[in-house]
């Protein structure tokens, strides 16, 4: 079904929390964990501002639908890391613009210049760079929905879990605008599907790798995802990535994930 980007941007919002109690949390803490995983998901749902600027400068511009998308879906992430930070906070975290400027400043000058590099490329490769775009979306919100429930999964925390639904009900919002666009992308070009399958294969990483400390992407994938029931959800969503044309057999997250 096609994906209604005008229904979207009509109900499109911050992710309620007025009626959460975040004293909860103080009654009954989070394990370190759960709270390393939160850190982690905080700091990159708070860079996603920075990653739309990389997305700016590429072909990715130029599509209405996509731009749409683009808007909401930043306020949203936005949000996201707001709240997740407050859960944060009411464990003594530090969190804040001191904290989000400290992770952003951290990754030197070869961020500085990523949207040089990123337009050169793009632009070069033209509209089929938007398929690879819409595909690395596809498969980064199906990661981050998987994160999300895990979490709640393996913490059984009340207000965490309702937290997490409400993000996640988004995620898969977002995930379906990607996903729709990748799949009629992808189908109409087979130079898309080749570019796209040769760009994830060489520069695909889990989400938030290229931004967090490499530490704490093991971390939060070894908590998460090395059991039994992680490693099958990795599975799930290589399963999905599998029926986009073209990608079949990728193995992509199951073998990105190994490297950790
Ligand atoms: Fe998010
Ligand atoms: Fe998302």
């Amino acid at each position: 079904m096609a994906f209604d980007i005008d229904a979207y941007q009509n109900t499109a919002g911050r992710v309620r929390d007025d009626d959460i109690d975040y004293a909860q949390f103080t009654h009954r803490p989070l394990s370190p964990d759960a709270l390393r995983c939160l850190r982690y998901m905080s700091d990159i749902e708070s860079h996603t501002v920075c990653y739309l600027r990389d997305l700016l400068v590429t072909p990715s511009h130029v599509d209405p639908a996509v731009t749409t998308f683009l808007t909401m879906w930043v306020f949203e992430e936005h949000w996201h890391g707001e709240v997740l930070a407050k859960v944060l906070a009411a464990h003594g975290i530090s969190t804040g613009s001191a904290h989000i400027s400290a992770v952003r400043r951290r990754l030197g000058w070869r961020d500085r210049m990523a949207p040089i590099g990123q337009a050169l490329i793009a632009n070069i490769v033209g509209e089929d760079f938007v398929a690879v775009h819409m595909t690395w979306g596809a498969i980064n919100e199906w990661s981050a929905y998987a994160g999300y429930a895990r979490l709640a999964e393996l913490e059984q925390h009340p207000t965490l879990s309702e937290l997490l639904t409400r993000i996640i009900r988004q995620e898969a919002r977002h995930a379906a605008f990607y996903a729709s666009q990748a799949r009629d992308r992808l189908a109409a070009s087979a130079r898309a599907r080749r570019l796209t399958r040769f760009a994830l294969r060489r520069f695909w990483e889990p989400v938030g790798a290229g931004v967090a400390l490499r530490s704490e992407t093991a971390h939060m994938l070894r908590h998460l995802f090395s059991d039994t029931a992680g490693r099958r959800v990795i599975d799930q969503v290589d399963e999905r990535v599998h029926r986009l044309p073209g990608l079949e057999n990728l193995n992509l997250v199951r073998n990105a994930s190994a490297t950790y």
